[in-house]
């Protein structure tokens, strides 16, 4: 793990100090947790996946211009990222029912939805990351309407070109969750996706055989986490060597 400073660690990384001024380094680990910290668990090798995975599809919506913190892989646990104001908000994009939609809404899992639904999250841990409407968001102060409007922008983009992209290989996007930062560069801002992209904080399943290839099955305790990772990661062409 990198000697540099910690700034912060989180349930799944944690942030260092980078190289020069306006970077971090994001070290990823393999400890998972559920239902708001409830469960907690390790998937051995999860790191080392999804800083793979995360750089990967960082990478390619780099090149159709959603702008993104990341700047590039170190090694095998750790990118180099833009240091960025993060936005208090989980900003989830469902395509087919599943998870919490399923569970307060009574919509069968599985049920596809008559068009992309974007939900809102407070993130806050002590709150357990409650469900917020733009009212909430803009009456607190969290983000302003033009925040939000460029994060939706953002995301309904980062939806149709991942959709398209994992379609490729043979899984269907379910539903996941982005988060934004404000990066500043002399007097601009811009809203870019942060944190990371990965079956951590994806629903990915299998085109044919609808089988889970994300972070449910640690949640529902379905076994072959790894594997499906790893699945994920051997279907996008970079499974990373051992
Ligand atoms: O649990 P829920 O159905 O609301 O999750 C929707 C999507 O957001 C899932 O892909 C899940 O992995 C992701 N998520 C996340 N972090 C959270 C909550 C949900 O990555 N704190």
């Amino acid at each position: 793990m990198s000697r540099r400073r910690q700034i912060y660690e989180g349930k799944a990384k944690v942030l260092f100090e980078g190289p020069e001024p306006g970077t971090l380094i994001t070290y990823f680990k393999d400890d998972a947790s559920a239902f708001n910290n409830q469960k907690k668990g390790t998937i051995t090798g999860k790191g080392v996946l999804n800083n793979r995975i995360s750089e990967y599809l960082m990478l390619r919506l780099g090149e159709v211009g959603v702008p993104t913190h990341f700047v590039r892989r170190l090694n095998m646990r750790e990118q180099l990222v833009r240091e960025v104001e993060i936005i208090p908000i989980e900003l989830v994009v469902r395509n087919v029912a599943a998870g919490s939609l399923s569970k307060r809404l009574g919509i069968k899992e599985g049920t596809h939805l008559p068009r992309s639904i974007v939900e809102y999250y407070y993130k806050n841990d002590e709150l357990q990351n409650p469900l917020v409407s733009e009212e909430h968001i803009t009456a607190f102060g969290w983000a302003t309407t033009q925040d939000l409007d460029d994060m939706m922008a953002l995301a309904l983009r980062v939806n149709d070109f991942l959709t398209g992209l994992f379609l490729g290989i043979g899984i269907r996007l379910i539903d996941f969750k982005l988060e934004f930062g404000r990066l500043y560069h002399d007097d601009d801002m811009q809203i870019v996706v942060a944190d990371e992209i990965s079956p951590d904080n994806c629903r990915l399943w299998d085109g044919k055989t609808n089988e889970k290839m994300d972070k449910d099955r640690f949640r529902q305790d379905l076994g072959n986490v790894e594997a499906a990772y790893q699945e994920v990661a051997r279907r996008l062409g970079i499974l990373p060597e051992d």
